[in-house]
Order: C-alpha cells, then structure tokens, then sequence
C-alpha cells in the first residue's frame, strides 16, 4: 500500500477515535440553546465558560436524546458572592405532560455560606421531589464531577464519587420511574433571585456581575435516540452491570453520611407538604 493509503486509514482511525473518545470536546455532544453569545469555548473546545450577566444567562443542550447511560461532567461553579443565581444541569424528556427529568440545581450563597445542591425526580409528568444538600467543599475553588447514572433498576446522582439520590424502580408497586422516554441532557446558568437563596431573600449582586461557571470533560455514555432500539433493552450495556444494580457497600456508607451529614430537605419527610409519606420515600435504598 503506499504512503496516501496509509494517509487514508491514519484520517479514519483519527475520526473515529475523535467520535468515540471521552471526555468529548463541547460540540461534539452539545449545542447551545440559550444567548450563545455567553457560551465561550476555552481549550479547543474541551472546556467552556458560561457567563451570566445583567442582559442574559445562557444554556446548551445535548445534540442528542439517550435512553439509559450515565451523563457526567465536570463543572466549577460561580464564586464568591453567588446568592441569587443557579446553574442547572438536568435531562428531560421534553415531553410536557407526561415528562421525565432528573435535576441538580446549585443554589448559589453569599460569599462563605455553602452552596445547595437541590435535586428533582420527574417520572411520567410527576415532580415535586425535591431534596436538599449542602456540599461539604466549595464547588467553586475547583473542578468537581457531577454525574447521573440511569438504568433499569434506578437512577442515581453522583457527587464526585458520593451517590447523594437514588430513586429506584418500584413500579411493581405501582410508582411511575423513567424507562420509556429518551432524555435530552441541558444545562443552564441563570438568575433566580425570587426564590434560589434563602427562599428568594438573598437578591442577585449585580455589581459583582458577569458570574462565570466552567464545564469540561463532557461525558455521555448511553444508547442514543433516535438508534438501534434493540439498545436501551440490552443487558450488556455496562450502566446494566451488577455493579449498577445496586450501592457497593462503599457506596452505601457515602450516601448515608451524605444523608445524615449533608442533607438539609427532604420532601419524603416534608409533613406539611405531604400528611401522607409519598410511597417512594418507604421503599429504602
Ligand atoms: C446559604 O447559607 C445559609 C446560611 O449558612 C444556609 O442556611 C442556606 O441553606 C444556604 N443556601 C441557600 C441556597 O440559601
């Protein structure tokens, strides 16, 4: 073969390895969805700035829907004094009435007080799940990962390597979970001044504006929709694995110390929203 051949092949390998290597730069997985003009891209694309100021937040979205996977990504939050504004980072069905979703949403603070990680589980159109944590590091100081993991038997967030939600799959009694539906993936920085910090009593500094957030190693590893539907129902996929079905005991350990350290709202133990204990909250992890 000569030396254009070899060309050929080393631009495929290339190409390949570029499509199928993670972390993914920006655009290959995302586009933006709100003001692109306050999504700037750093490192070739491998990380990117959201920027946040008195004429707009922004937003992207995942080019793409999956259906089961895990979605991470690393994320370093706006510093200092926040309060007021929030960074989003959730998938959704786009579905209105019947929609899934699974949300993190960090609530920024004023300067030295923690940010809350406010968490939501949407299933077939059914939300108002909120819990609440606060993180035991400042989200802002660093590069943390943020991550879902989605399969048959649950969902679960992830903090670094801490599982701080699971929501499993109990529809055997009859509690709707998220399997039917492909979701987007999205993030969004925006301010919510009316009811983010301290139920809307901390007001947005705009003197401290623009608020900037960093996203990089974007990663998605799922069956993409629309795709071979033989996908989402195949148990090899890894997300599947035994290891996925349920906590290690590792794991375990993490999310009660989450759960006895770090929580601040659970809706599941809300009485005067809920007289009744909605049945997710008794079936344990
Ligand atoms: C902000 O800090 C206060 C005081 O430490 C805390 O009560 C609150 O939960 C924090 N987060 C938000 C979003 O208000």
């Amino acid at each position: 073969m000569g030396s254009f051949g070899y060309l050929i092949i080393c631009v495929l390998a290339l190409l390949s390895c570029t499509v199928n290597a993670r972390p993914a730069t920006f655009l290959q997985d995302f586009r933006a969805t709100w003001s692109d003009s306050h999504i700037r891209q750093l490192e070739g694309g491998r990380a990117i700035q959201l920027v946040l100021d008195q004429n707009s937040g922004c937003g992207f979205a995942s080019k793409y829907q999956y259906l089961f996977g895990r979605v991470s990504m690393k994320i370093k939050l706006v510093p200092g004094d926040s309060a007021g504004t929030v960074t989003a980072f959730y998938m959704n069905s786009d579905t209105d009435t019947i929609r899934d979703e699974l949300d993190f949403e960090f609530l920024g603070n004023r300067s030295g007080q923690p940010y809350t990680v406010q968490t939501n589980v949407y299933a077939h159109g059914k939300g108002d799940r909120e819990q609440r944590i606060n993180l035991w590091f400042d989200p802002a100081a660093d590069f943390h990962t943020y991550g879902i993991l989605w399969n048959h038997a649950r969902v679960v967030f992830y903090v670094d390597d801490v599982p701080i939600r699971v929501y499993k799959n109990n529809e055997a009694r009859g509690i709707p979970f998220p399997k039917s539906q492909p979701m987007g993936v999205y993030s969004t920085l925006w301010e919510a001044d009316d009811w983010a910090t301290r139920g809307g009593l901390e007001k947005i500094d705009w003197s401290k504006a623009p608020f900037y957030a960093y996203y990089k190693d974007f990663d998605i590893e799922g069956c993409q929709m629309p795709g071979p539907s033989s996908c989402a129902s195949n148990p090899s996929n890894w997300w599947e694995g035994t290891t996925h079905q349920q906590l290690s005991p590792v794991e375990a350990r993490r999310y009660r110390w989450v759960r006895m350290n770090h929580m601040i709202y659970d809706y599941c133990t809300d009485k005067s929203r809920y007289p009744v204990t909605p049945p997710e909250c008794m079936a344990g992890i």
